[in-house]
C-alpha cells in the first residue's frame, strides 16, 4: 500500500508507521515540525512539513496514494488545541475528494458512545472539548462519499500487544483501555481489507 499518515510523528502514528514500513508499505509521513522523525529512516518513507489542516498541501500530497490515516489528535485536552481534529477532517475530505484518494481511516474517541454510567459522564465534561470537536470530524467525515472508517478507543496505553477486540457502533462489552500498538495494528489491517468500511467501530483490549 501507498499511505499518507497524518500524526505520524504521535504515539500511535509511530506504531502506524513502524508496523507499515515493516510491512512493506510506502508511507508519506505528513508533519507539522521540521525535526519530526528524524530519527526513522527507511527508503519507503517520505517525510513533507506543512500545515495538515491546509487543503493545499494535502492536494500536493495525495496524489498516488491508497490511503489516507489520520491518527491526528490534541496533545493537550484545550478547546483550542482540540479544534485539530474538525480543520484536519475539513482539509482532508476536500482533498481526497479533488486528488480522487477515497479511502479513509481516522482515530476518534470512545467519549462519543452514549453512556449512563457517572464516570463516563464526567470524563465527558473533562474532555468536552475533544468529544465535540471528535464529533464535528465525525461529521465531516460521515457526510462525505468518503471510504471511511472510524476507529473509537477509551484510554490508550504504551502496552506491546497488538490484540484487539471491536465491536459495530459501540465499545466491546466490558470496554476498557487499549495499546497503540493494537490501535495500529487495526488500522493497518483494515486498511488492507476494508471489512469496517463507513463504519464507527469500538475498539479496545
Ligand atoms: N490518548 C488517549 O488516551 C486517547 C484516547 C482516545 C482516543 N485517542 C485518539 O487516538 C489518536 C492517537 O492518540 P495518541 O495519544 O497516540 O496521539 P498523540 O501522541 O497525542 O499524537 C497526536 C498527533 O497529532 C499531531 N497534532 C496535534 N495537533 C496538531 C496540529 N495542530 N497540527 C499538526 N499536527 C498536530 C501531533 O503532532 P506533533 O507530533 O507535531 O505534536 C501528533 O503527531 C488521536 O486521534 C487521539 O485523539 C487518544
Amino acid at each position: 500500500m501507498k499511505i499518507i499518515l497524518l500524526g505520524a510523528n504521535g504515539r500511535t502514528g509511530r506504531e502506524v508507521l513502524t508496523r507499515a514500513l515493516d510491512a512493506g508499505d510506502t508511507v508519506t509521513a505528513l508533519v507539522r515540525a521540521e525535526n519530526s522523525l528524524t530519527d526513522v529512516t527507511d527508503k519507503e518513507l517520505n517525510i513533507r512539513v506543512g500545515n495538515v489542516c491546509d487543503p493545499n498541501f494535502l492536494k500536493q500530497a495525495l496524489p498516488g496514494h491508497d490511503v489516507v490515516i489520520s491518527t491526528l489528535g490534541p496533545r493537550m485536552p484545550t478547546k483550542g488545541a482540540c479544534t485539530i481534529y474538525s480543520e484536519s477532517a475539513t482539509a482532508i475530505v476536500e482533498a481526497m475528494k479533488e486528488c480522487g484518494v477515497n479511502r479513509l481511516l481516522v482515530t476518534s474517541t470512545a467519549l462519543l458512545f452514549p453512556s449512563d454510567k457517572l464516570f463516563d459522564r464526567i470524563l465527558g465534561f473533562i474532555a468536552r472539548h475533544n468529544a465535540h470537536n471528535a464529533g464535528l470530524m465525525e461529521e465531516s467525515i460521515c457526510g462525505s462519499n468518503l471510504d471511511w472508517t472510524i476507529a473509537r478507543m477509551g484510554f490508550l496505553n504504551d502496552k506491546s500487544s497488538t490484540a484487539f477486540r471491536l465491536a459495530v457502533g459501540t465499545l466491546p462489552d466490558g470496554g476498557g483501555s487499549i495499546s497503540r500498538a493494537a490501535v495500529a495494528n487495526f488500522l493497518l489491517t483494515e486498511a488492507k481489507q476494508s471489512s469496517y468500511a463507513n463504519k464507527v467501530v469500538g475498539l479496545c483490549q
